[in-house]
Order: C-alpha cells, then sequence, then structure tokens
C-alpha cells in the first residue's frame, strides 16, 4: 500500500489530487493548515488528516511525527502555495513588487517545499519506492517568460513566477541528490481554483491529471525532470 502525503489539500488542486490518488489505492494524507477544513476534507475523501502549515517549522516536525509513527511515507506532493493578487484579483505589475511581497510568497512557494521536504527526507529513504512532486507553474518557465510568442509572455508579476523558478532549480538539485527517489516539477495548466480569483481556464479535474500521474512514477520513471500533461517543459 502506497502512502501519499499532499501539502494544501483541503481545496483546490490538492483536494483533487488527493480524490484521484484515494481512487487510485493510495493511504492519502491531506496536509492543511486549518484543522478544521483538513478534517472536513479527509473525511469527504476517506483519506488521513494531518495538521501542517508549510511556514511552520514546529507544525512540520509535528506531522513528520505523526506520519512517521502511523507507518510512513512513500510519495510527497508538496502542492500548498499562495500568488499575491491586488484588488479585483489584480496581478501585482513590476513597479509595485516589494521585498516583503517576495519574502511572503517565497516563505509558502520555496521555503515552505525545502521545509517539508527536509522533515520528510527520512521517512521517504525508508520507502522501496520514494516520490516527490513537486507543484510548479508553467509560470516557472524562464524560456516561455522570455518569449514574446509565448502564451505566459504577457504575465507581469515577479515574485510568483520567480518563486516557481526556484521550485524547479529546488527540485533539479534533490534529484541530483536523491537518485533512489523519483523527484519531479509539474505544470497542472490555468486552472480555476481561489488562487486566480477561478479565472483559470481548466477543471481541477484536468489541472490535477499531472500531479496524479506524476505521484505514481515508478522506480524507472524520470526524475529531475518538469512536465505538463503533453510531456517535457522547457526550463
Ligand atoms: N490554479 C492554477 O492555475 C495553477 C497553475 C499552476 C500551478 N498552480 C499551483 O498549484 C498549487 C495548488 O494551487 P491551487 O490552484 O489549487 O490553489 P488554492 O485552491 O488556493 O489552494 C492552495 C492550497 O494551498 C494551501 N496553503 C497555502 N498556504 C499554506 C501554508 N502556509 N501551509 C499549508 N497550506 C497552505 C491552501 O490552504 P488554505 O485553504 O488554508 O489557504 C490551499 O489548500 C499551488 O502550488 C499553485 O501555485 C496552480
Amino acid at each position: 500500500m502506497t502512502t501519499t502525503l499532499i501539502t494544501g489539500a483541503n481545496k483546490g488542486l490538492g483536494l483533487e489530487t488527493a480524490r484521484q490518488l484515494v481512487a487510485a489505492g493510495h493511504t492519502v494524507y491531506i496536509g492543511a493548515r486549518d484543522t478544521e477544513r483538513g478534517r472536513r476534507a479527509a473525511e469527504q475523501l476517506g483519506a488521513r488528516f494531518v495538521q501542517l502549515d508549510v511556514t511552520d517549522d514546529a507544525s512540520v516536525q509535528a506531522a513528520a511525527k505523526t506520519v512517521e509513527a502511523e507507518g510512513g511515507l512513500d510519495v510527497l506532493v508538496n502542492n500548498a502555495g499562495i500568488e499575491v493578487r491586488g484588488p479585483d484579483n489584480a496581478i501585482p505589475i513590476a513597479a509595485d513588487t516589494t521585498a516583503d511581497e517576495m519574502r511572503t510568497v517565497f516563505e509558502t512557494n520555496v521555503f515552505g517545499v525545502v521545509r517539508v521536504t527536509h522533515a520528510f527526507l527520512p521517512l521517504l529513504q525508508r520507502s522501496t519506492a520514494p516520490v516527490v512532486v513537486n507543484v510548479s507553474s508553467g509560470l516557472a518557465s524562464l524560456t516561455g517568460l522570455s518569449d514574446p510568442d509565448s502564451p505566459a509572455h504577457f504575465y507581469p508579476a515577479i515574485a510568483y513566477p520567480s518563486s516557481k523558478t526556484a521550485v524547479n532549480m529546488v527540485t533539479v538539485q534533490y534529484a541530483k541528490a536523491f537518485p533512489g527517489m523519483r523527484i519531479n516539477a509539474v505544470e497542472p495548466g490555468f486552472t480555476a481554483t481561489d488562487l486566480n480569483g477561478r479565472t483559470g481556464t481548466q477543471s481541477v479535474e484536468e489541472g490535477a491529471e499531472i500531479i496524479v500521474r506524476m505521484a505514481q512514477t515508478p522506480p524507472d520513471g524520470p526524475t529531475g525532470g518538469y512536465f505538463d500533461v503533453k510531456g517535457s517543459l522547457p526550463w
């Protein structure tokens, strides 16, 4: 039986990933910072719940202890993420970007991934088929955002895409350090969730597809890559 932890799984892509992985036979932990919402989501899906705020060392350490005591971990999905938006869901422009905004976004999207991965590595190392999926974004791609012909080129904010580019590098470096694990970054595609004020053009079912697929990467599957549903993406 494969045991999987998904961070930020009380709603959006994380919740849908949990639903699909429960259906695929995984024992799934819904990681959520809010106990009530997390428990409710877990009950709804027949999953387990663990309190986990990716910005809080004590919370992440306690979650790792709980999961270890209950049998360990095979798959970690680093899904929790934020995108700071302005009034009327406006995407922040470069001129308005502050160090504080960058710090807030990196605390969750980048340091959160490292904090959680670091805490759960000892458990993953005991698994016979350890897998890590880092939920990145198409906006992480330096190739895409610097190419005027790319659909992502228009995106003006600084903090969110930079944080996801950092997630991609974190993925590459962990994958080299742990060749016995399958560690990949994924781009779910533009999905209607609270993150973007529900402006996304895909459903969560569509968005979760690549996350679910990469969570089931076999031991001889790819590692250190960056994928969407159609295949490999340019960094
Ligand atoms: N939607 C898209 O178009 C899209 C595209 C590419 C990539 N992504 C990525 O997909 C991932 C999931 O996003 P989503 O679209 O599903 O957004 P969402 O519906 O807003 O869900 C984000 C989840 O992350 C959780 N979270 C935020 N900060 C957290 C923290 N400090 N500790 C623990 N959990 C925290 C949220 O919990 P609360 O309910 O407590 O806030 C929520 O469960 C993110 O990494 C996002 O960057 C999304």
